[in-house]
Order: C-alpha cells, then structure tokens, then sequence
C-alpha cells in the first residue's frame, strides 16, 4: 500500500503544467507535489500515474515516491486563486503525492544526451503504456543530480476511458516519432528483451494493488475494485509481448 499522509498546508501551484498540481507540505513535514483528485479527468488520471509509475519503479527506472495525500478542503478557504481554491474544494479525500524533487530541472533534448540504451527503455516502456505525454515539446522527465526521473504519467493507457473497447484500443500500435528521445537512437531490441519478460500477472497483480480503492468504486462495468484491478493488468501483460514490434519511429 502507497503510505498515508495528511496534507497539511498548501504553499504553492507548479505552473508549468496543464493541471495545476500544488506543491503541498504533509504531516510528516515533507514536501509534496499533490495531483488533485478533482482535476480533469480527476480519479483515472490519478490511478494512471500510480499503475504507471509503480510499475515503471519496479523494472528499474527512477520515480518519485508516490503516496496517498489525504485533503480536508478547508485548507482551500484560505487561497486568493479561485481556480487553486475551486481544486482544493473539490478534492476532499485522497489525492496523490509525490516526493517533490527540489533543484530538478525540466528535462532538455538540446541540453543534454541520453545513451541509446536508456533512451530505449524510456521509448520502449512508453510504448507499453502508451504514454502520449513524453513529446521534446513537453518531456515529463527530470534531471536530478545528473538522473533522468520520470514524471507525469496521467495520460497513459487510453484504454481506460473506455473499458468495453480497451482490448481493441490496446492492439494499436505507438507512434514514437514525437517522443522527447527520439533522436538519441532509442535502442528498442535490448531494452524489450530485457523488460518484457519481467512484465509478469504477478508483477502487474502488485502494482494494481497499490491503486487505493476509493478510486476505483463505481465505475460501470465492475463489481468490485479487485476486478477493475484485472482489466488495468490484462491490456498491459498482451502488449509486453509484442508492443516494440508496433513501435513507429518516422518522422
Ligand atoms: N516530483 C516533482 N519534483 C519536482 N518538480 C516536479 C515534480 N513533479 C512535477 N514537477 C514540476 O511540475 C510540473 C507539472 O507537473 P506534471 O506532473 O508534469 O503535471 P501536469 O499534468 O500539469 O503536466 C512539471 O513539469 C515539473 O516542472
Ligand atoms: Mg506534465
């Protein structure tokens, strides 16, 4: 399970992005970026970033550590931005955090190099969960002391927006030509030999496991949290098997 924080003030907005994440201190007194559980797409953009970034931490890459924030919505009467305080009444509950790492830099394809070998894993693993957010225009990847972090894993699976469809939707291929790595020779074949195989039920059994169940009730379709769990797993193990031969890298 993601460990539980309570958020306890909330100090600034991060504006870079499209949806308005706050960085917020938790009980523990640490820092944290807080995706809104009333933002946009709202709770399914949340339990993307948790399957997405878990599993990416498990086959290797480096993530922020994600955990649940816990928001009472008074902490939002106190904010002159009434678009920072509408969010903050919106979002009572869980919402996500994430370690806030301080001094990163946004990630530029200009300013630095990246070897093939770890620009394939980044493509190839996009590729899996389709990530469509990791354009040269709008990266979602950090430097931190001279590391490549991944963040921002909310537009992934698209499947997910629509169940009945998502096996047909997951068939498709990825098309990488506007990937942030594109041009640093991506190198697909080892990057797929060696992480397809670890893509296991069991791995993807886990990761499900850490999505909190308050965001998957009620969705149609599902009985239970657990069997909504399923169908996140299903689409990922069927495309690990085959996705980087459906990679397209034209320009
Ligand atoms: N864990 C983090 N540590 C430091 N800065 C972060 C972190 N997460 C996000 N940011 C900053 O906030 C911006 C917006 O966050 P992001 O997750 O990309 O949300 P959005 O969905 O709004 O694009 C990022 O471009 C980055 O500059
Ligand atoms: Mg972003």
């Amino acid at each position: 399970m993601l460990k539980e924080v309570i958020a306890t003030r909330y100090i600034t907005p991060l504006r870079e992005g499209g949806s308005l994440p706050g960085l917020v201190e938790g009980d523990d007194f640490a820092p944290y970026v807080m995706k809104f559980s009333g933002a946009g797409q709202g709770r399914k953009t949340l339990v993307a970033e948790v399957v997405v970034g878990e599993l990416a931490r498990r086959l290797g890459f480096r993530v922020p550590r994600l955990v649940t924030l816990d928001l009472d919505p008074v902490l939002g009467l106190g904010e002159p931005d009434q678009q920072v305080q509408e969010l903050l009444k919106s979002s009572g509950g869980a919402n996500l955090g994430m370690d806030f790492l301080s001094g990163a830099l946004g990630f530029d394809p200009l300013a630095f190099t990246v070897s093939a070998e770890e620009a394939g894993r980044i493509v190839w693993f996009d590729a899996l969960v389709n990530n469509v957010d990791r354009s040269w225009r709008n990266p979602n990847l950090l430097m931190w002391h001279g590391d490549l972090w991944l963040i921002d894993h909310g537009a992934t699976m698209i499947w997910h927006h629509n169940w009945p469809g998502a096996e047909t939707s997951a068939a498709r291929p990825y098309d990488a030509a506007d990937h942030a790595l594109a041009r640093f020779a991506p190198d697909l074949a080892t990057a797929a030999a060696d992480l397809a195989p670890q893509v296991t039920e069991e791995l993807l059994a886990e990761v499900t496991a850490e999505i909190p169940d308050a965001w998957l009730t009620g969705e149609p379709g599902f009985d239970t949290p657990d069997d909504l769990r399923r169908a996140y797993a299903a689409p990922l193990l069927a495309r690990a098997a085959v996705i980087h031969e459906r990679i397209k890298r034209d320009q």
